[in-house]
């Protein structure tokens, strides 16, 4: 009995997720995905734990002795860690709970000489190494390795902190595409800009939201101002293994990009330059900055995506803060609508468009590699 409960669950949990890596051929993913909470609940370990996440930017903890809490997933993977820098000016994520009883340590950013629990008093460096602790004179092999903060996976991009608990995939190979396609570009100067930046909540399973995302199909339908900015004919994909890009093209008198001769858009009159990266992050270049999209999971139908704006130095250009707006409320619209039919009957699974939804395909196959 117990085995045959095995290979039920086994097979409940494993046989939707097979994607053909032929898009030709492929299927969606099926509804259950997205509705089904033993689906979310796996996704935890096997997906959010070792993915790379935003946690925040560098300037944060920018002097010797910063440091900012923060919990990773809030709802999800619930991680108390905390980003900070050591007064040699190195920046590290630790975990941000203490050794002795678990209490979390940090509760508020700010400058620290040292992290001190305030439970029973057990002290640590910067660089999250055990320092002292009153009481534990007489305790055996005391302090051993795992009385030490945890260190996390931590890399700077951009001017971002990214922190991974078990990354699978290095970030530098993740973004590899990214850096080498806009090294042209001056991303050093890129500045946090707090006004144009905003939280959305949507009513909806993060997958959805970020298979909208995934494909500029749905713009003639759903962005009728962006439509008329975009050269719609001209949109093109490209996939790489952790990331895949959507370069949209503008149409006549609207702002675009300007690469320079010999590289590969040399020519093209790039609007924005729609980096993803797996699974749930979203880089978009436009010639007045960067927009992050950071969306992160809170229940099986819904959603926070945090917008960050990020603007060059000397760009000369406003961002495009009211039409990012405009069409997040359209998207949002939409991904909102599609969570209502998920939970059909009458739906399971639906097919790819080849020339236009290579992306939602990319994405889906990801996710089976990572969850099956
Ligand atoms: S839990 Fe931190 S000192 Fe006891
Ligand atoms: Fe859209």
């Amino acid at each position: 009995m117990l085995r045959i409960l095995k290979l039920f669950f086994f097979d409940f949990m494993k046989e939707p997720f097979q994607i053909s890596d032929d898009i030709r051929k492929a299927h969606t993913l099926p509804g259950a995905f997205y509705r089904e909470s033993a689906w979310f609940d796996r996704a935890k370990e096997r997906l959010w734990a070792a993915s790379w996440h935003y946690a925040a930017d560098a300037a944060e903890v920018d002097a010797p002795g910063k440091v900012v809490p923060f919990v990773l997933l809030p709802g999800v993977l619930d991680e108390p860690l905390l980003l900070a820098r050591d007064r040699h000016g190195t920046v590290r994520c630790l975990s941000n709970v203490c050794t002795h009883r678990a209490k979390v340590i940090v509760e508020a950013a700010g400058s620290y000489r040292q992290l001190t629990c305030s439970y029973h008093g057990r002290c640590f460096d910067l660089d999250g190494r055990f320092r002292r602790m009153p009481g534990f004179q007489e305790v055996e092999d005391f302090p051993g390795e795992r009385d030490h903060l945890a260190q996390i996976s931590m890399e700077e991009w951009l001017g971002l902190c990214l922190v991974s608990l078990q990354p699978t995939v290095g970030l530098e190979e993740m973004v590899r595409p990214m850096r080498e396609r806009l090294s042209w570009l001056p991303l050093n100067t890129l500045t946090y800009d707090p006004e144009n930046s905003r939280d959305y909540f949507v009513q909806a399973h993060w997958a959805l939201y970020c298979d909208n995302y995934l494909e500029g199909f749905h713009i003639p339908f759903v962005h009728p101002v962006l439509n008329q900015a975009l050269d719609f004919s001209r949109y093109a994909y490209e996939l790489f293994p952790y990331c895949n890009l959507q370069l949209g093209i503008a149409d006549e008198g609207q702002p675009c990009f300007d690469p320079p001769a010999g590289h590969p858009d040399a020519g093209k009159r790039v609007f924005a330059y729609y980096f993803w990266l797996f699974p749930n992050l979203m880089f978009n270049f436009y010639p007045w900055g960067l927009s992050l999209n950071v969306v992160e999971p809170l229940a099986p139908d819904r959603t926070l995506v945090r917008f960050r704006t990020y603007r060059f130095a000397d760009a000369g250009l406003q961002p495009a803060e009211a039409q990012l707006h405009q069409t997040e409320l359209e998207d949002e619209a939409v991904v909102e609508s599609v969570q209502k039919g998920i939970r059909s009957r009458h739906y399971d699974r639906g097919r790819f468009s080849v020339s236009m939804e290579p992306c939602v395909h990319h994405f889906h196959r990801l996710l089976a590699q990572f969850l099956c």
